[in-house]
């Protein structure tokens, strides 16, 4: 079906960018790690995620490397004071990130063991400072869940490949978003991955998902001919001039 085909491609063409990127937080569900390990890697990805959203990559990597010197576990943040977090954070903006990182850290410890909830229901439900967004991306690249991602660079990617001609901030849009970032990690089984080389895991289609957004299928000038789903992309296909009609202002 078209799903399994976007899905490898996809894939394929991720796998060839993204050791190049080289970024910290990029390790993916691994089911021999156990509940500890998961949800140790959980914190990571909740970490880069927070400072992710309005930064940057190459400007994160050197701050998130500096936080998990400093807070190694999410017990280290939770007894933090709001001074040393400022001071780590100084420079990436956006302060109330930071504090919110720090409440989240007292609520996971004083609520859950210390320990993430390992899906995304949850993450949002119980930990302050974690939306939809985040919830999806901490439980489908730490815990192997199938949640879907929806950023501004997946909304755009995803208007464009069913050319939705309707404003992106729609609630009815944000619906068919929402479910069209489901469909592309519905069904997948990260259980499966340690016996099967050929596994898909819903963390690295969503991580692909967003890096395709932000490096090929660009606000401006995408990419169409570099990229790895041109062939279903209705925007693409319907294009004849040199710039798409679906949403080019997020
Ligand atoms: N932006 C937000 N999340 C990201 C991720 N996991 N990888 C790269 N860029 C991102």
């Amino acid at each position: 079906t078209d799903i399994t085909a976007i899905r490898s491609a996809l894939l394929q063409w991720y796998s060839t960018v993204h050791d190049s990127r080289n970024m910290p937080w990029r390790k993916r569900y691994d089911p021999t790690l156990g509940r500890e390990g998961r949800a140790q890697r959980a914190y990571e990805v909740w970490i880069s995620e927070i400072m992710l959203q309005q930064t940057q990559v190459a400007t994160v990597i050197p701050y998130y490397n500096r936080w998990i010197e400093k807070f190694p576990t999410i017990r280290d943040l939770a007894i933090a004071s709001i001074d040393e977090v400022n001071a780590l954070w100084k420079g990436l903006g956006y302060y109330s990130r930071a504090s919110r990182l720090l409440t989240g850290a007292q609520k996971a410890v004083s609520d859950h063991t210390g320990r993430l909830p390992d899906n995304a229901k949850d993450l949002q439900a119980h930990i302050p400072g974690i939306g939809r967004y985040s919830a999806g991306a901490i439980s489908s690249i730490a815990y192997g869940e199938n949640a879907p991602v929806l950023d501004g660079n997946v909304t755009r990617l995803l208007s464009r490949l069913l050319a939705l001609h309707a404003s992106p901030k729609a609630k009815t849009t944000l619906d068919i978003l929402w479910a069209a970032a489901a469909a592309m990690v519905d069904g997948l089984d990260s259980t499966l991955a340690s016996t099967n080389e050929s596994a898909q895991y819903p963390g690295d289609i969503n991580q692909a998902l967003i890096e395709l957004g932000s490096t090929v299928c660009k606000v401006r000038d995408p990419n169409c001919t570099g990229c790895p789903l041109r062939l279903w992309c209705a925007a693409n296909t319907n294009m004849k001039a040199p710039t798409p009609m679906a949403v080019t202002d997020i």
